[in-house]
């Protein structure tokens, strides 16, 4: 069985989508205040490399890394379940636009729903 990241298109198809992804996520006003100091070409790069690696199956320690990159946000800023929304609904609708198969896109959203109550640093002994 082909890994979710080879249905999709491969390494360059995750790159491009990430791209038109972050136009929508950095430009959204509900998100803006998370991303004013990052560096949005690193960003870029960072998270697609992550992708990749979570989505061909390669990444053991997904759920603690994004515990921590995201853990200040959620205790200083407010990060919660209506901002993951957002940006899982952003990711949803960029697939959409590149063509991406309707039964992919419910794949990739429940991978990344797996990661929810690490990115809002949940404890784990509450999680479901
Ligand atoms: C499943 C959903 C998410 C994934 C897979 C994800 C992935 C990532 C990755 C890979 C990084 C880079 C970490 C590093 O190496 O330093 C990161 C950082 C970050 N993420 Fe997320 N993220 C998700 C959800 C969110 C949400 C909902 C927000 C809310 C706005 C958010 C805001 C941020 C911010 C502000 C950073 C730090 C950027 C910087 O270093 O300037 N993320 N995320």
């Amino acid at each position: 069985m082909s890994t979710l990241l080879e249905r999709i298109g491969g390494e360059d198809a995750v790159k491009a989508v990430i791209n038109a992804f972050y136009d929508k996520v950095f430009t959204d006003e509900a998100l803006k205040p998370f991303f004013a100091d990052t560096d949005f070409a690193k960003q870029r790069v960072r998270q697609t490399k992550f992708v990749v690696q979570f989505l061909g199956g390669k990444m053991p320690t997904a759920h603690e890394y994004m515990r921590n990159a995201h853990r200040k946000y959620v205790h200083e800023m407010g990060l919660g379940e209506v901002h993951f929304d957002i940006v899982v609904g952003h990711l949803a609708v960029t697939m959409q636009e590149f063509n991406v198969p309707a039964p992919l896109i419910a794949e990739v959203a429940a991978g990344l729903e797996t990661l929810r109550n690490d990115v809002l640093d949940v404890p784990v002994k509450d999680a479901a």
